[in-house]
């Protein structure tokens, strides 16, 4: 028995040591701003017996300066002081980066309507009229740091989904850039062609001129220069590859749409000349000058144009009798939507849509064999992360068209 009760002693006093060693946690912490003394030192008073931690300031510039040193959770703020009025206090809080957020309490003895209306104007949340009851005070400040705080918590979770929807992004992205990759080996084949073949001619033409007697040194020096400038340009052809398979971050660089859209004809050209496909370029007038990432740039409007040349289907085959009934073209259109946005429009004659609008921007939707059904959720979401928006309709005389819009940059030279 006697054994029991000591047990029992010692584990009260090992609860009391760690209590003592993990004091309450403090509520939160709170910036009082009062210019009467007895006032102040009363609030203060009660707010830290009821556990938060209290900061005093006895006017509004120290309550400014205070805030600055350090964001406090909460602001209770007397209007009327001498000097800048809590008015004015809270309206420059709320323009200080960091502090905008912090709930601002006001409390005065003057608690008409119109004093109230211009409390929440300049930013506060909440109003207590003087003389209050502590419990109020309490109450209100407690609710005020838990909304606070959930706020936060909220903003913490969407950043962090955020920071994982980019991720995924750029992962999936790039996977999608990767199935590209075939047809930007297909235009790089076609293209390295020309430089190779023109390399070895001058390399025939060079050991000609070299078997004359005299050799004809100034003619195969001419040669060597063509030489090396087809040489360099096989070189750049392989290096825009590289660029394009590298698993880079996006980098958003002032650019004119009309140029992309060109670009991108040039690159998917030869992949059209094997589908009999026409590519057919309208530019604006003017430039469209956007800021985009270029890669992911090329990356929209080369899926846009490959999902057009697929809705198209194989060429046909044999002559006459199988002519198409459709022509075998792509309009890629880019004009200046309104003042604020520019568009491009990949318009097709293929099979159009079907029952199927309103997926085609699913991730993995797809109704072909070999597709992944990706194309689409990645154009919507680089155009999105760009700030502009996609959509998709079919053409009153068969075929789709797909548009994206993205934001004009700013300055001048931006109009078209
Ligand atoms: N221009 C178009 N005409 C008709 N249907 C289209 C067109 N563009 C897209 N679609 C439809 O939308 C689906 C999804 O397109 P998306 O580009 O996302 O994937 P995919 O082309 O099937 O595969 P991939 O990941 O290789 O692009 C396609 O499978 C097709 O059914
Ligand atoms: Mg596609």
């Amino acid at each position: 028995m006697e054994a029991a009760g000591r047990r029992e002693q010692a584990r009260d006093e090992a609860q009391q040591v760690r209590a003592d060693a993990q004091p309450d946690p403090v509520r939160g912490d709170i910036l009082v701003v009062e210019d009467t003394p007895a006032s102040l030192q009363l609030l203060s008073k009660l707010l830290t017996d009821a556990g938060y931690r209290v900061r005093e300031a006895p006017n509004g510039e120290l309550a400014l300066w205070s805030a600055q040193a350090q964001a406090p959770e909460l602001v209770l703020l007397d209007i009327r002081m001498p000097g800048i009025d809590g008015y004015e206090v809270c309206s420059r809080l709320k323009k200080m980066p960091g502090l905008d957020e912090v709930p601002v309490i006001f409390l005065s003895a003057h608690s008409d309507t119109d004093d109230k209306l211009r409390g929440f104007q300049v930013g506060g949340v909440d109003f207590i009229s003087k003389p209050f009851q502590f419990e109020e005070v309490n109450a209100r400040v407690m609710a005020h740091l838990k909304i606070r705080r959930l706020q936060q918590q909220l903003a913490a979770h969407n950043d962090q989904l955020q920071r994982e929807s980019r991720q995924r992004l750029a992962e999936i992205a790039h996977m999608n850039r990767n199935a590209s990759a075939s047809v930007y080996c297909a235009a790089l084949v076609h293209e390295l062609n020309q430089p190779l073949a023109a390399i070895m001619s001058n390399a025939e033409a060079a050991e000609l001129f070299l078997k004359m007697d005299p050799p004809a040194l100034a003619d195969v020096e001419e040669i060597l220069g063509d030489i090396r400038r087809d040489d360099r340009r096989a070189s750049e052809l392989i290096q825009r590859m590289r660029e394009m398979l590298k698993k880079s971050d996006p980098v958003a660089q002032r650019l004119d749409l009309n140029e992309a859209m060109a670009q991108v004809a040039a690159l998917l050209g030869s992949e059209a000349r094997m589908r009999r496909v026409q590519l057919h370029t309208e530019p604006a007038p003017l430039p469209l000058m956007v800021s985009a990432d270029p890669v992911q740039l090329q990356q929209i409007l080369i899926n846009l144009v490959l999902n057009g040349m697929d809705a198209m289907g194989e060429p046909p085959q044999g002559g006459a009798a199988a002519a198409p009934a459709r022509p075998r073209r792509i309009t890629l259109c880019a004009r200046r939507r309104d003042a604020a946005m520019a568009e491009v429009q990949v318009s097709d004659h293929g099979c159009g849509f079907g029952g199927n609008r309103e997926r085609l921007f699913e991730s993995f939707f797809t109704t072909k064999a070999h597709g992944m059904g990706l194309g689409l959720s990645i154009a919507a979401a680089i155009v999105q992360a760009h700030g502009g928006r996609i959509w998709a309709d079919n053409n009153p005389g068969g075929g789709a068209t797909v548009g994206f819009a993205l934001p004009l940059a700013a300055r001048a030279g931006a109009a078209a």
